[in-house]
């Protein structure tokens, strides 16, 4: 059985990642600082998969707690790096709060492969890297331009960090996977998005409306060049997502990927608005959302979406979730989580 290093593997993309590793007969152990996740995330991957993974709370920006822990942990064959601030408002007025932990985790984890051994790595990236691009979809060669926020700053360092670190090393290799915007929760509702506070992402916040938590959804923005007016998005469901990188690290550990460092986009290659989004939401739940349109809100961009056919072909791997579904998952997680 292979072990799998997963950081941040209590957090929402993390912990459906899990899951699909051990489903697919991979060890799992976990490091997360529980900084925007709670322990009984693995009581949640417990009743999914019948197995609680092994787990450490430290902060993986001290560099001594990581190598020591990493040179602990024994017969490490892969790490998956989730760990990271991610709220990109806060990134602009904390700038050095996501460049320290962002950064430094991510350091400090390449350098305890190089001293444990360990060669191959799943980075967490991000379609931020693209900005708003000219020309839509966006491939992985589209440009990567000058990032809007720290939070986007951190993704493209890191990128270029992990290449860097691989050129120098012939043992290293890994694969930066960037995402669109994942959504919606496994299928057995045990697990799911939860932020903590008030949230910033569309989906849990539409969720927690028509539960009752917050009053009013806030659309922003309904000037864009689209065709309602509101912006665009590739929504991914965080299934869909979670299955790549159990096929990116199998590629990473079976020795056949293509280049040391590779780079794929997880989307669904469509775009959709964010009305036609809260429309979905009403005609696959029955719920009514409470929401208004208002001014944009800082720092987003008009529209983005992928080109999946590289990781299609080179990752055998599609989306398989619908919108719809997608919706439907968060919904349903929300209400068994709050018990109603
Ligand atoms: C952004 C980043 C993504 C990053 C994520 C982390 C881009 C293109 N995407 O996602 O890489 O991982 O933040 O949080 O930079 N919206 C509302 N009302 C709300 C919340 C959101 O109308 O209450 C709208 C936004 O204006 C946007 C869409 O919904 O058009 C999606 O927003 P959100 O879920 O926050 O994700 P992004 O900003 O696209």
């Amino acid at each position: 059985m292979k072990r799998i290093l997963v950081t941040g593997g209590t957090g929402y993309i993390g912990s459906h990642t899990v899951v699909e590793l051990i489903n697919n007969d991979f060890e799992v152990i976990i490091i997360d600082n529980l900084s925007n996740s709670q322990i009984d995330v693995l009581d949640g991957i417990e009743k999914i998969t019948g197995t609680k993974p092994e787990f450490y709370n430290i902060d993986l920006a001290d560099k001594t707690k990581t190598l020591d822990l990493l040179s602990q942990i024994k017969s490490i064959d892969a790490i998956i790096h989730f760990a990271a601030y991610k709220a990109v408002g806060e990134s602009v007025s904390e700038p050095l709060k996501y460049y320290q932990n962002n950064l430094n985790s991510l350091m400090n984890i390449i350098e305890a492969m190089k001293t444990n051994n360990i060669n191959s790595l799943v980075f967490s990236s991000s379609c931020t890297v693209y900005g708003q691009a000219k020309i839509l979809p966006v491939t992985e060669q589209s440009p990567i331009i000058k990032a809007d926020s720290p939070y986007g700053n951190t993704k493209q360092i890191a990128e270029e960090i992990i290449y860097d670190s691989i050129f120098a090393d012939e043992n290293l290799k890994g694969i930066a996977l960037r995402y669109f915007n994942p959504i919606g929760a496994h299928e057995s509702a045990e697990i799911g998005e939860l932020p903590i506070g008030s949230p910033n992402n569309l989906v849990p916040f539409i969720t927690q409306t028509a539960i009752g938590i917050r009053e009013q959804l806030q659309v922003f923005g309904s000037d864009y060049n689209t065709t309602d007016g509101t912006a665009v998005r590739d929504y991914i469901h965080v299934v869909d997502l979670a299955k790549a990188h159990v096929i990116a690290i199998s590629r990473l550990l079976e020795n056949i990927n293509k280049l040391d460092f590779e780079v794929f986009n997880l989307g669904t290659g469509v775009g959709n608005s964010v009305l036609e989004v809260i429309n979905t939401f009403e005609d696959v739940t029955g719920e009514k959302l409470n929401y208004k349109i208002v001014e944009r809100r800082a720092g987003d961009i008009e529209k983005v979406w992928a080109d999946t056919s590289f990781a299609n072909k080179e990752l055998g791997w599609k989306t398989e979730k619908s919108l719809g579904e997608a919706l439907l998952s968060a919904w349903v997680r929300e209400k068994k989580y709050r018990g109603v």
